[in-house]
C-alpha cells in the first residue's frame, strides 16, 4: 500500500530516492552526509557501570577475541572480572587477553575451542576450572554467518553456520550449564543474537534459522533452569561495524550505506554501546530480568516493518501533490 503510494507520487516527481537495494546504496553514496538526526543519537562510550560491579566474578566469552566479542570482554575486564575467552584461533585470542589484561589489571585467559565440538566444549571447560573455577557470567558470541541466495546454499554451508549458533550455543550453554547445577552455582546466561531472528530474512537462512532456535533455547532454558539459580537474555543488535561481520555480510560496503538510511536513529551502533547492555543484564543490577529480548538497533526493525514507513522519503513538495490527489478524491 504505502509503496503503490510512494510509486504514484514518483510519477509526478522525478525526484524520489531509487527503491532498489542497489540503487540506494549508489544514491547515498553519491551524497552520503550522515542523517542529521544522528547528532540527537550520539554514541556514549564510557563504561556504564560503577567500577567493581564484577569484582569476584569470571565471565566466560565465546567468540571474545574479536569484534563485539573482544569488546564486552573488555568492558567486564573493566568492571573488575576475571575473563575466560574462547574461539578457533588462539593466536588472536592470546593477543587480546594481553592487551586487555595489561588495560585493566584484570587476567583475561584464552582457551582455544571450537564450539562445534562438544568433546572440545568439555575439554575447555575442564581447563577454565583449573584456571577459574566455573562462571558467573556466559556470554554466547561465537557466530558464523555469509550472505548467499538460499538456492546456492550447500548443505555442509547449511551445516557450518547452523553447527557454530544453534549447536554450538547448545554445547556451551549445557556443559557449562550441567556443571553449575552439580556445583549449585547460580550465572546469568546471554546471548547475542540478531535482529532478523524475530523477522527471518531471505539471503541468510541458516543464521536466522539457528539464532532464532537459539531465541528459544533461552526463553526455554529461563523458564526451567530458574529453579538452579540461573538466568538467560538475549541480545538482538542491528548493524554495528566490525570487520568480521561486515567483511562477509558486506563485501561492497552497500549494505552500511543503505542501513543507516532506514535507522531512525540515523546510525549504526557501536560495540562499547552492546557491551554496555550486555554488562548491565550480566550484572547484579539485573538479577530481576531473565527471558527477555532486547531488540537494540536504533529504530531499524520497527522502520523496516511498518508499512506506511516508505512516506518518510516524500519531501515537502511531493506532501503537498498527495496532499492535493487526496482531496481530489473526497470531493470526487
Ligand atoms: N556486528 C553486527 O552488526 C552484528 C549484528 C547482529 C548480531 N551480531 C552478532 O554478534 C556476534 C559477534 O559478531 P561480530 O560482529 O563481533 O563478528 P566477529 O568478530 O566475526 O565475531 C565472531 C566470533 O566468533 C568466533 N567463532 C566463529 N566460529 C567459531 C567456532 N566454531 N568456535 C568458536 N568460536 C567461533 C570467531 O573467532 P574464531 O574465528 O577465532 O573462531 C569470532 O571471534 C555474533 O553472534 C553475531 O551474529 C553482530
Amino acid at each position: 500500500m504505502a509503496a503503490a503510494v510512494v510509486g504514484r507520487i514518483a510519477k509526478s516527481s522525478r525526484n524520489l530516492v531509487q527503491r532498489s537495494w542497489f540503487h540506494s546504496s549508489t544514491v547515498l553514496r553519491q551524497t552520503s552526509p550522515p542523517p542529521p538526526q544522528s547528532r540527537f543519537f550520539q554514541p556514549d562510550e564510557n563504561t556504564m557501570l560503577p567500577t567493581g560491579s564484577f569484582s569476584n566474578k569470571v565471565a566466560f566469552i565465546t567468540g571474545g577475541g574479536t569484534g563485539l566479542g573482544r569488546v564486552m570482554t573488555s568492558t567486564l575486564s573493566q568492571l573488575g572480572a576475571q575473563c575466560v575467552i574462547t574461539s578457533r584461533k588462539l593466536d588472536v585470542l592470546q593477543q587480546t587477553a594481553e592487551e586487555i589484561s595489561s588495560q585493566t589489571g584484570n587476567k583475561v585467559h584464552a582457551l582455544q575451542c571450537d564450539v562445534r565440538d562438544p568433546e572440545a566444549v568439555s575439554r575447555c571447560v575442564d581447563e577454565m576450572e583449573k584456571l577459574t573455577g566455573l562462571p558467573d557470567v556466559i556470554i554466547n558470541n561465537a557466530a558464523g554467518n555469509f550472505i548467499c541466495p538460499s538456492e546456492r546454499l550447500s548443505p555442509n554451508a547449511w551445516k557450518s553456520i547452523t553447527d557454530i549458533v544453534l549447536n554450538g550455543t547448545a554445547f556451551v550453554t549445557l556443559e557449562l550449564g550441567k556443571r553449575l547445577i552439580q556445583g549449585q552455582k547460580g550465572a546469568s546466561f546471554l546471548v547475542i543474537g540478531t535482529i532478523y531472528a524475530e523477522s527471518g530474512s531471505g539471503f541468510v537462512v541458516p543464521s536466522a534459522s539457528a539464532k532464532a532456535g537459539v531465541e528459544a533455547m533461552y526463553k526455554s532454558l529461563a523458564a526451567e533452569w530458574g529453579r538452579y539459580g540461573h538466568r538467560f537474555n538475549i541480545i538482538h543488535p542491528g548493524p554495528i561495524k566490525t570487520k568480521g561481520a561486515f567483511s562477509r555480510l558486506d563485501p561492497t560496503g552497500a549494505f552500511e550505506k543503505g542501513a543507516i538510511g532506514r535507522i531512525p536513529t540515523g546510525r549504526l551502533g557501536t560495540p562499547k554501546e552492546l557491551a554496555n547492555l550486555a554488562a548491565y543484564l550480566c550484572s547484579g543490577y539485573a538479577n530481576w530480568m531473565s527471558g527477555a529480548v532486547i531488540r537494540f538497533d536504533g529504530g531499524e526493525f520497527v522502520f523496516m516493518a511498518g508499512e506506511f514507513n516508505e512516506l518518510h522519503k516524500v519531501s515537502p513538495d511531493q506532501w503537498k501533490i498527495m496532499e492535493a490527489m487526496i482531496r481530489k478524491t473526497k470531493s470526487a
